[in-house]
């Protein structure tokens, strides 16, 4: 399984440097992918984890101020960068254009794109959130050749789960997942919002699922490497 922590905006300095070191004691078979904030990217020095970006830059090199592109990204070794994350979309105001822009760009840099899709609640109670999930990959992957496409990692998280212990049942996981897969049959595909040590025993029976996408989690390693176990 993948397992990616997102660190989201947490973390200063030397709280990094002292999670790297609990991250450090991490044996596990499974692929772990860490996504530090951006300022602590360049601290990253771990060998058991690989190292991923909480965002790119729509552009290239050049006049765009507070931007971090893709190769600057590439050059402090990141190898995996999500993209369109429902707090970007919804703080930053990222349109399924901007994560069109920045997959080409990370894939021009090798750089494996983390798409990030989800529908709010309101969106599920008017049945809309099919048309959502369509639209959020159609328009990322546009102009992407197939071959391109497959190296898009997919990251289903309902908005509503995010950060809320309020996880969907399996049964609505999995009509998601399995809209995901009628678009894009091979890519992996994680999951992602309010996964813990404790509602892993359930999460994990849903075989669709390839990996979690972690937040709070990601935080608290003791938890963490109860919920490697468990998987
Ligand atoms: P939580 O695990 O804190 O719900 O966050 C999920 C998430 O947004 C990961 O990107």
């Amino acid at each position: 399984m993948i397992v990616a922590l997102n660190n989201k905006s947490n973390l200063t300095k030397e709280e990094f440097i002292k999670y790297l070191e609990e991250l450090s004691t991490i044996n596990t078979k499974h692929k772990m992918i860490l996504c530090p904030s951006s300022i602590n990217i360049s601290l990253f020095n771990l060998d058991n984890i690989s190292l991923g970006a909480q965002n790119a830059s729509n552009n290239v090199a050049g006049a765009h101020t507070g931007e971090i592109n893709s190769k600057q990204l590439k050059s402090y070794n990141v190898d995996y960068c999500l993209v369109g994350h429902s707090e970007r979309r919804e703080e930053q105001h990222i349109t399924s254009q901007d994560t069109n822009k920045k997959i080409r760009l990370l894939i021009d840099d090798n750089i494996t794109p983390i798409l990030c899709v989800g529908e709010t609640k309101e969106q599920r109670i008017h049945n809309n959130y099919k048309a959502v999930i369509k639209e959020e990959i159609l328009t990322a992957i546009e102009g992407l050749s197939d071959k391109e496409v497959e190296k898009i990692i997919i990251a289903y998280e309902p908005i509503y789960s995010i950060g809320t212990g309020i996880i969907p049942s399996n049964e609505e996981i999995i009509e998601v997942l399995n809209i995901i897969k009628s678009i894009l049959p091979t890519n992996k595909i994680l999951y992602g919002g309010s996964a813990n040590e404790d509602n892993i025993d359930t999460l994990k029976e849903i075989d669709e699922i390839d990996g979690f996408l972690l937040g709070g989690l990601s935080l608290k390693v003791d938890k963490l490497k109860l919920f490697l176990e468990k998987i």
